[in-house]
């Protein structure tokens, strides 16, 4: 085991472990932002650098600071390691610098863009971005590719975090796209777009931190924000079965895998789940789902909400689709 101390307070982790899963340990405000790195894919992590750490005391035994700012999501603890995220300013600033790099090619289209309200980029700008740009150069430009029949890449949103191809190494059985080329030629393509058609490949979508990869079957439905989220699950034979439904009224819009509190999804789910079960009837609804991130996806948000009136609707909506109708109920939501 180490001791190591973040932000002034102290944790006691496995050794090998890094430090920004030692800062996930201790939870909220310490914990460094994560764009590439995720822990459910073996190898991920390094490449965007949103994660920088100042590591002021390198271990018990050589006290010495690490002479640079490094990436915690690749750097393992040491016992007695003291590092400093969020109360340093320079670290601080290398932040809002990686973020403005970031930025540098990718559009703010966030008026348009289905990932808003969800998108990790948009909660670092606003957290940690400068107001205007300093780039006067011409911005990479792209056309939309058909990933499939149901993604859509927009390549001119992608952040280059690797993410996806993980997703395809490692949750399904052939991986037909990666990242070609090199510096800023770079590009996700998939080779002579082919379609990634397997159980598994809608999972990129939700581990795409921008929106370079959408779903299509809810490409411009509705901003998520004016969506109810909520939690259900069914039998499945491919996956557990447990997602989250985006509803309108009664209708799904669009179901996605559940995230943890780090915008991480923990158990994969199938594309039948995930395209072909768009009725409310075919799931068994466990209720509201919480939304922790501090993002413009919370501001709608309506955890308040009238549990049993929520039952009723939709047992009524279920009945509905069988042919049958229930009695009206006129309780108000809370
Ligand atoms: S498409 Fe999304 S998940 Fe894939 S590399 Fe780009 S930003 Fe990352
Ligand atoms: S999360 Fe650490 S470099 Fe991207």
């Amino acid at each position: 085991m180490a001791k190591v101390t973040i932000d002034g307070i102290e944790v006691e982790v496995a050794d090998g472990t890094t430090i920004l899963n030692a800062a996930r340990q201790i939870g909220g405000e310490v914990v460094p932002p994560a764009m590439c790195y995720y822990s459910s894919l073996k190898d991920t992590g390094g490449k965007c650098r949103v994660c920088l750490v100042k590591v002021t005391q390198g271990s018990a035994k050589d006290p010495r600071p690490m002479p640079k700012l490094v990436a915690s999501c690749r750097t393992p603890v040491m016992d007695g390691m003291v590092v400093q995220n969020i109360t340093s300013p320079e670290v601080l600033e290398a932040r809002k610098g990686v973020v403005e790099f970031l930025l540098i090619n990718h559009p703010l289209d966030c008026p348009i863009c289905d990932q808003a309200g969800e998108c990790d980029l948009q909660n670092l700008a606003y957290e940690h971005g400068a107001g205007k740009t300093r780039y006067e150069e011409e911005r990479r430009t792209f056309e939309k590719v058909d990933i499939g029949d149901k993604i859509k890449l927009h390549m001119t949103r992608c952040i280059l975090c690797y993410r996806c191809t993980f997703v395809a190494d490692q949750l399904t059985n052939e991986r037909v796209h990666g990242v070609l080329h090199r510096g800023d030629a770079s590009e996700i393509s998939t080779y002579i777009e082919k379609a990634v058609e397997n159980d598994f490949s809608g999972n990129m979508i939700d581990v795409c931190p921008v929106g370079a990869l959408t779903d299509k079957t809810f490409r411009f439905k509705s901003r998520v924000w004016f969506t109810k989220p909520l939690d259900a699950h069914r039998n499945c034979t491919k996956c557990s079965g447990k997602v989250v439904l985006w509803t309108k009224g009664d209708d799904v819009l669009r179901v996605s895998a559940r995230k943890d509190e780090f915008g991480e999804v923990k158990e994969y789910i199938c594309n039948e789940c995930r395209y072909d079960h768009k009725n409310m009837g075919d799931w068994t609804i466990e209720g509201p789902r919480h939304i922790d991130k501090n993002s413009v996806i919370s501001q709608n948000h309506y955890e308040k909400i009238d549990m049993q009136k929520l039952k009723l609707d939709i047992e009524r909506q279920i009945q509905f689709q069988k042919g049958k109708q229930l009695p009206e109920t006129n309780q108000s939501p809370a």
